[in-house]
């Protein structure tokens, strides 16, 4: 995009998205570092594609805010991506002191999650799901395990019972969609994390909501419930797409699944892959300029959205070392960059590999229904989601002999 030529913004909501994203992004780096593009019907952004503009802007705190305030005053009261962009008293809203009080709350409260302790819930977590599908030798790995299993590991973390995990799932699917039922979604999400947190506030328990109220930085319960709000919105549907998204990759190639079931290729790899071509979190990062200013070649005006598309950059990295644009870097951006970077990259990546070491422990002969390319995806301008991921294996009675334990 330049300053001087009006161009036709790229429609990252419509449903040709999720088909081609490449193509999309291909339109966008046509552009410049800096594309222009539609988040929802008449929402235009600035997106960012290149790796140099992407630093730039993530690490750029005097020039650019975090703050949508003064956007959302020029948006509709029912746009679909409000649930998203919304301005609320969050680490991920906030610039300078109130973001590192936030923030700071955040790191220390995951930082008391043992490593042992999380794994030990993600396998519960996988034992009740496997539970549930074995018996089946039938199952949809979206919809019946990694949606349904960070909901199980959040409620766990949240000292929560199993029953509450349905209706997070719901409520953050409908959100993250950006489509119609957006709304409903925030809604039903707002109602499940201020009952979790007023519950606490009158009977701590060893969970992640009552060391967030006891933190030496003084938190409200108030402030507590959005600091939670963001965390599940943040952690629960681009980790459950980190899932599906690497075992999409591991059943839907041969020599992958072979080799990892017989222990050649670490589950890792497959996450990685997963970062670097299918990122969960496909663009975000969403920057607000204080005042008007010419931003690699575009000239950006305060209240429009500037996103950083992590897809993007991810899928271009490898281009430009060849292009010798970063001559020694082909690293992917996913877990983003700068002061708002994900606190919690550690956690979600023992999360992702023992869960699906778990699941293939159980089930070893999974098989996908359907050929890799014919998997569809859900429509939305900021995630990277699989619709489902229908598999099939010999079934499995919970608790039969020669379980894992
Ligand atoms: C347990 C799971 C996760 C939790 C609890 C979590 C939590 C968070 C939080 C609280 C922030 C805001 C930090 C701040 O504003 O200072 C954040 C940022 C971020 N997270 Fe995570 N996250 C999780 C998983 C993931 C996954 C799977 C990805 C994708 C690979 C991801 C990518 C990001 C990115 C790109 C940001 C920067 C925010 C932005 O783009 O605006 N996170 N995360």
């Amino acid at each position: 995009m330049t300053t001087s030529s009006p161009v036709r913004p790229v429609r990252l909501w419509e449903d040709g998205f999720a088909l081609d994203p490449y193509g999309y992004y291909a339109a966008l780096r046509a552009q410049g570092p800096v594309g222009w593009a539609e988040l929802a019907p008449g929402v235009p952004a600035y997106v960012v594609t290149e790796r140099r503009a992407a630093l730039e802007l993530l690490r750029d705190t005097v020039t650019f805010s975090h703050d949508p305030r003064p956007w959302e005053s020029t948006v509709a009261g029912d746009s679909p991506v409000l649930g998203m962009m919304r301005w609320r008293p969050n680490s991920l809203f906030a610039d300078g002191a109130a973001h590192v009080r936030y923030r700071a709350s955040l790191i220390d409260a995951f930082d008391r999650i043992e490593p042992h302790d999380l794994r030990d819930r993600v396998h519960r977590a996988v034992h009740v799901l496997v539970s549930r599908i074995g018996p089946r030798g039938q199952a949809d790995l979206v919809g019946e395990f990694a949606r349904p299993l960070m909901a199980l590991v959040f409620n766990s973390l949240f000292g929560l019972p199993d029953s509450q995990s349905e209706r997070l799932d719901r409520a953050l699917g409908m959100m993250m969609e950006g489509g119609a039922q957006a709304a409903e979604g925030e809604a039903e999400f707002g109602g499940y994390v201020l009952e979790l947190v007023a519950a606490k506030a009158e009977l701590r328990g060893d969970d992640l909501p009552s060391w967030l109220l006891d933190h030496p930085a003084g938190l409200s319960p108030e402030e507590v419930a959005w600091q939670v709000f963001l965390t599940l919105g943040a952690g629960h549907e681009p980790t459950a797409n980190l899932v599906s998204n690497a075992l999409s990759r591991i059943l839907g190639t041969s020599v992958y699944y072979s080799t990892l079931t017989s222990g050649a290729r670490p589950v890792m790899d497959a996450v990685v892959e997963v970062l670097h071509h299918e990122t969960p979190l496909a663009n975000y990062g969403i920057h607000y300029a204080r005042s008007p200013v010419t931003f690699h070649g575009a000239w950006i005006r305060p209240a429009i959205p500037v996103v950083v598309s992590y897809g993007a950059l991810a899928h271009f990295a490898e281009q430009e070392v060849v292009s010798g644009r970063h001559p020694k870097d082909a690293s992917h951006l996913s877990w983003s960059a700068g002061p708002h970077a994900c606190p919690v990259k550690r956690h979600t990546l023992l999360i992702a590999t023992e869960a699906i070491e778990r699941l293939t422990l159980w089930l070893p002969d999974l098989e996908p229904v359907v050929e890799r390319e014919q998997l569809t995806w859900r429509p939305g301008p900021f995630h990277r989601s699989l619709t489902s991921l229908p598999v099939r294996f010999s079934p499995r009675s919970p608790d039969q002999p020669g379980d894992p334990s």
